[in-house]
């Protein structure tokens, strides 16, 4: 019976996954409600990882034209300046540039959006980036853990020598959320601070047991990539698809990690969402990418949608009132405004710890 109930959650887990993809084939799940339909953020202070681009400038400017303060954390300032520029002029990006979209007929509350430094591929670069938001700050209500790289080659790493994607995708996260933690859990009990991070229907992907951490690990014998090197894959490290997906299965890990031990007194909504199937620079580490923004442009809204639709998930996980965000904390989100089903493994509680301590353990050694 336990065999037969194991393989069922499977199987539902898989069919649940590809139906609920994102993918514009399965027409029928869309969203209910837009970005634009977010309510009044004046007086909410809101940091946004990865800002600049994708789904993270959809939600930035999305709360910008709420009224709320908006940081964008990203590692590189001239693109952050050129999104600043842009989301103050209500553009709306896109895989192939910007487009300004109509006047929305007062609708925008115009809030303030700043820059704020931060490479979560360096530890260090996480820490100043959280002291300098706590200098600023003392009050921070929402969380957007959404940066990401996808299926960079293998052979990259970290500054600290952890794999590029696990190291960028959760230990810098990790990190970031572990230092904003004691602000994030002063907000008033009545208005519990969210941190939501941006997963993937990817994580379905990961290895056995979730996170291989041997393989998240440079080995002293792994290359150093150097100007002009070509990557090559280390010696413990997992292909790059799998690597991605032991990211994404981290980023449900912490959220679900944050929820247990914070969200179940209501001290804090944490979330992670998948965003769907979304045109944005994350396919760029990807072979094709350049040949179907070339030659096949018309193939993007056949295999994707819009950043504004992938940020749908985590804008409306951030602003539904409190009562109905407090049954979705600890949950993994799905397109669209769904709760979804997480891989299986993702209901082991200890497994679940074990990587937030993993983390904390790698962050000890670099404090
Ligand atoms: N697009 C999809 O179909 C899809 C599907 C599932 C999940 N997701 C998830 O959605 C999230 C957002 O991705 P996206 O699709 O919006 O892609 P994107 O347009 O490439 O945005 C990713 C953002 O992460 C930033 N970033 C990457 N490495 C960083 C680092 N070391 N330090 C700081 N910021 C860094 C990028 O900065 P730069 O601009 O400087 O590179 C960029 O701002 C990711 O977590 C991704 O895994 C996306």
């Amino acid at each position: 019976m336990g065999f037969l109930s194991t393989i069922f959650t499977w199987i539902w887990f898989q069919l649940d996954l590809i139906v609920h993809s994102g993918f514009p084939v399965f027409f029928w799940v869309r969203p209910k409600w837009s970005i634009d339909d977010i309510p009044d953020q004046s007086g909410k202070v809101v940091l946004v990882t990865g800002g600049n681009s994708g789904t993270g400038y959809a939600t930035a400017l999305s709360f910008y034209n709420a009224g709320a303060k908006v940081y964008i954390a990203c590692r590189n300032e001239e693109l952050a300046k050129e999104a600043i520029e842009n989301i103050k002029n209500g553009g709306i990006n896109s895989l192939t540039g910007f487009t300004y979209p109509k006047d929305q007929g007062g609708k925008r509350k115009n809030g303030t959006v700043e820059f704020i430094k931060l490479d979560l591929s360096d530890l260090q670069s996480v820490e100043e980036c959280a002291q300098e938001f706590l200098k600023k700050e003392d009050k921070l209500d929402v969380l957007f853990a959404n940066a990401g790289v996808m299926a960079s080659p293998e052979g990259l790493y970290t500054k600290q020598g952890y794999t590029l994607q696990f190291g960028t995708n959760v230990l810098g996260h990790h990190r970031l959320i572990n230092l904003l933690l004691p602000l994030l859990l002063s907000s008033p009990p009545a208005y519990p601070s969210r941190v939501i991070l941006t997963s993937s229907a990817g994580h379905g992907g990961a290895p056995k047991g979730g996170v291989d951490f041997k393989s998240v690990i440079r080995d002293a014998s792994d290359p150093i990539i150097k100007d002009g090197q070509q990557p090559r894959q280390g010696k413990n490290e997992k292909m790059r698809w799998v690597e991605y997906g032991q990211s994404k299965w981290g980023d449900i890990a912490l959220a679900k990690y944050l929820h247990n031990t914070y969200g179940r007194q209501g001290r804090l909504i944490s979330v992670a969402v998948h965003p769907g199937m979304v045109a944005t620079n994350l396919a760029r580490h990807l072979s094709l990418t350049p040949y179907i923004i070339k030659y096949a442009p018309w193939l993007a809204p056949v295999i994707t949608r819009t950043p504004a639709i992938g940020a749908v998930n985590q804008v409306w996980a951030a602003t539904i009132p409190e009562y109905d965000a407090r049954w979705i904390s600890g949950e993994y989100l799905v397109p669209y405004q769904k709760v979804g089903i997480a891989r299986p493994d993702l209901q082991d509680d200890k497994k679940i710890e074990e990587v937030w301590n993993w983390c904390d353990e790698q962050a000890k050694k670099w404090a």
